[in-house]
C-alpha cells in the first residue's frame, strides 16, 4: 500500500473540550483521548502508532477520503508539533447564533459581566510539558480557538509563554474586549495573526447575529490594534461569515468594508457557516447566492485597493466551487 501523510496527524495536537485529537475537522469522526491521568503519553504513543501505520499505508478510519490526505512522498516527518490548537473552553461573553459550539454548550448570554473563566484543563502546564520533551520548535504555531479568548483566565500566561520562546499564534477573537497581550503577540512575532469574527457592516445586524450591543466596541478595539500594530496591521484579519437571511446582501457587505477601510483594515476573511451545515446529510447544495456574494466579497476587496490580502480556508474555497457542503 502507497505509504500516506497527513499534516495534522503527523505534526498537530488539538486540544479540545473532550480530550485530544489530531485534528478538529468536522467531517471526521475524531478519536478522541480523554483527560486522564497521562493523557499526554496516552496520545503521544498512539500518535507514534498512527504515524508508522500511515508509513504502511494504514490510515485511521476517521481519516479515509478527508481532503487533507495524501501520499507520503519524500515528506520528512519528525516528531515535532507544528501546530497546536487550543480549544479547552467554550464560554463567551456573546452568543453567535451560528456559533461552532452552539449544541455542545449553553451558549447564552450568562457573562454579562466579563467574568474570567478556567479551560477544562491547564492548558499551559500541558504546553511546558510538551516543550519539556522537546516536542517544540521554531516553527510551532498555537491557535487559540475555543469560546473567547480574552474572558479565559490563563490567555495572557499563554501568550507570555508564546512570546517567550517565539512561537507564531494564530488568535480567534469577538474582539468585544480589548486586550493588551494580543498587541504584544501581534508585535513578537510576524508570523501571528489576529481574527476577528465582525460578520456585518451595522450595529443592527451585529446585534442580529451576536445577540450583545457591543458593535461600536469591537471597531474601537479594532482601531486599537491597528494603531498599535502599525506596519504590520496586515496580521490582523477581519472576517465576514455570509448567514442565510441575516447579511447575506451586498449592502451589508458594503458597509462593512466602509467600515474596515476607516479602521485601516487590510486583510479580509470570508466565509460562510459550515459547522451546522457540513453535518446536514439531506440538502447538501450551497444556495447560489451564498457563493455568489462570496465572490462578491473577494472582488471588493480588491476592488478597493489591490494591495489588500483576501484570506480564505482552503476547505471553504472548494466548496464553493462545488457549490456543496459535501467535502468528503
Ligand atoms: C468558535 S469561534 C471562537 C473564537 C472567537 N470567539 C470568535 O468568534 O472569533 C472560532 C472561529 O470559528 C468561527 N465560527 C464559529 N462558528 C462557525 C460556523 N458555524 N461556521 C463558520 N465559522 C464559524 C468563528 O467566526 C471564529 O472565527
Ligand atoms: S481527518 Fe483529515 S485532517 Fe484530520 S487527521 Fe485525518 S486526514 Fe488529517
Ligand atoms: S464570539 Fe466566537 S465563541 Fe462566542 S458565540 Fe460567537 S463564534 Fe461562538
Amino acid at each position: 500500500m502507497e505509504p500516506k501523510y497527513c499534516y495534522y496527524l503527523s505534526s498537530c495536537i488539538n486540544f479540545s473540550i473532550t480530550g485530544l485529537s489530531f485534528c478538529n475537522k468536522l467531517w471526521a469522526e475524531w478519536e478522541n483521548y480523554k483527560y486522564n491521568q497521562n493523557f499526554l503519553d496516552v496520545f503521544l504513543q498512539r500518535r507514534e502508532t498512527v504515524i508508522n501505520n500511515m508509513k504502511q499505508g494504514i490510515v485511521p478510519d476517521h481519516c479515509l477520503n478527508c481532503m487533507y490526505l495524501e501520499n507520503l512522498n519524500n515528506k520528512n516527518i519528525n516528531n515535532k508539533l507544528k501546530f497546536i490548537e487550543c480549544y479547552h473552553w467554550d464560554q463567551c461573553n456573546c452568543a453567535c447564533f451560528y456559533c461552532s459550539n452552539r449544541d455542545t454548550t449553553q451558549l447564552k448570554i450568562t457573562n454579562p459581566g466579563f467574568k474570567k473563566v478556567d479551560g477544562v484543563i491547564n492548558l499551559l502546564a500541558a504546553l511546558k510539558e510538551l516543550k519539556k520533551r522537546n516536542l517544540l520548535d521554531n516553527e510551532t504555531r498555537l491557535s487559540i480557538v475555543g469560546g473567547e479568548c480574552t474572558i479565559l483566565k490563563e490567555f495572557p500566561d499563554i501568550i507570555k509563554f508564546v512570546i517567550k520562546n517565539n512561537y507564531a499564534i494564530d488568535i480567534l477573537s469577538n474582539g468585544i474586549l480589548y486586550e493588551k497581550y494580543i498587541s504584544k503577540a501581534l508585535k513578537a512575532n510576524k508570523k501571528s495573526f489576529l481574527s476577528i469574527s465582525l460578520d456585518s457592516g451595522t450595529r443592527r445586524t451585529f446585534i442580529q447575529i451576536k445577540q450583545v450591543d457591543k458593535f461600536n466596541d469591537v471597531v474601537k478595539n479594532l482601531k486599537r490594534y491597528v494603531k498599535e500594530t502599525k506596519e504590520n496591521s496586515n496580521q490582523i484579519m477581519v472576517k465576514y461569515i455570509i448567514l442565510k437571511g441575516v447579511n447575506d446582501n451586498k449592502q451589508e457587505i458594503d458597509k462593512f468594508f466602509e467600515v474596515c477601510t476607516d479602521i485601516g483594515i487590510t486583510n479580509y476573511f470570508p466565509a460562510i457557516e459550515f459547522c451546522h451545515s457540513v453535518k446536514k446529510t439531506e440538502n447538501t447544495d450551497i444556495p447560489d447566492n451564498i457563493c455568489e456574494l462570496y465572490d462578491y466579497f473577494k472582488t471588493k476587496a480588491k476592488e478597493i485597493n489591490p494591495n489588500n490580502t483576501v484570506s480564505t480556508y482552503d476547505f471553504v474555497e472548494l466548496m464553493i466551487k462545488n457549490k456543496s457542503y459535501k467535502i468528503k
